[in-house]
């Protein structure tokens, strides 16, 4: 039985779109931005480190199908007032706001019994705070939007399956799911959707630096079934990531919210 009032199929379905990315001058925020101005939205992309920036301004600079449709801007996204002011001046450059995608960590770990107080909150105040600081600043311009807000935001595998000696990230991205739960119930009858991706082993910065990120000795065999089943045992790349977010932006997400969307290769199955 065909879906009463089809979302129209379209090549540029984001056109019109704006939207903000966190994260974007690396991995998996970067490929996003990109991914989301090829399909037609305008993209304010910001991340706390300027050299990121550059890097993904340049791409967009030399991609005709970016179209001038990513501009770039600083935000620290644990610092208050940064966030504060980044997502106003974003929401007043883009004249409003349609989706925010939170794609920006940080990623380190430890032996949980010699983790260090200022580590573990660090690791709390980016990722958890971060997101959420974000996520408060978006929600009044995305109610305004027209096609209905969408918060996506960061989880990951290590949520929901054990990565050793990652206990402290692993619960911010448990939190950042439950948080995502709460907010999608909360905004559902204005509108509003929120999603958690939910990556597994993506080549970018965060595993590319994962060795020297973890305690020196190791036991390497916990991590035996982190590897992904698709891909002949190597890990996604961002893209593989990017094109799912489009997704859940454009209208041919528009019956989902308050889950998780999990794409790990078949790593967990
Ligand atoms: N790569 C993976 O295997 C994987 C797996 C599961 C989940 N994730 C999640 O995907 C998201 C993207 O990760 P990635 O792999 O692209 O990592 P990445 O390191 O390539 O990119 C993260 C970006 O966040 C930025 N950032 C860090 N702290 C910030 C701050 N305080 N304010 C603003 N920006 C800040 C960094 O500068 C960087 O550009 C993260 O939320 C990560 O936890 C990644």
């Amino acid at each position: 039985m065909d879906t009463p009032n089809p979302p129209a199929y379209s090549a540029d379905r984001l056109t019109g779109r704006t939207v903000i990315v966190t994260g974007a001058g690396s991995g998996i925020g970067r490929a996003t931005a990109l991914r989301l101005a090829r399909e037609g939205a305008r993209v304010a992309a910001l991340d706390v480190v300027p050299v990121g920036l550059e890097g993904l301004a340049a791409a967009a600079a030399a991609d005709d199908t970016v179209g001038g449709r990513i501009t770039t801007g600083p935000v620290d996204i644990s610092d208050e007032q940064s966030v504060v002011a980044a997502v106003g001046g974003a929401v007043a450059a883009l004249g409003g706001l349609d989706a925010v995608v939170n794609a920006a960590a940080i990623h380190y770990g430890d032996h949980t019994h010699e983790a260090t107080l200022a580590r573990w909150q660090r690791l709390i105040d980016v990722n958890l705070t971060g997101t959420f600081l974000m996520t408060r600043e978006s929600i009044p311009p995305l109610l305004e939007s027209e096609h209905g807000g969408v918060v996506v935001n960061f989880s990951s595998t290590s949520a929901f399956f054990a990565h050793p000696y990652m206990a402290a990230y692993s619960a911010t991205k448990g939190a950042i799911m439950s948080f995502t739960h709460a907010i999608a119930l909360e905004y559902a009858d204005r509108g509003l959707r929120a999603v958690s991706l939910v990556p597994g082993g993506i080549e970018t910065a965060i595993t590319g630096a994962t060795p020297q990120n973890l305690p020196a000795d190791v036991d390497w065999n916990k991590f035996a079934k982190l590897m992904p089943t698709l891909g002949r045992g190597r890990f996604g790349g961002p893209e593989d990531i990017a094109g799912v977010v489009a997704m859940l932006v454009s209208d041919d997400g528009r019956y989902i919210t308050g889950t998780e969307i999990r794409v790990d290769g078949g790593t967990h199955m």
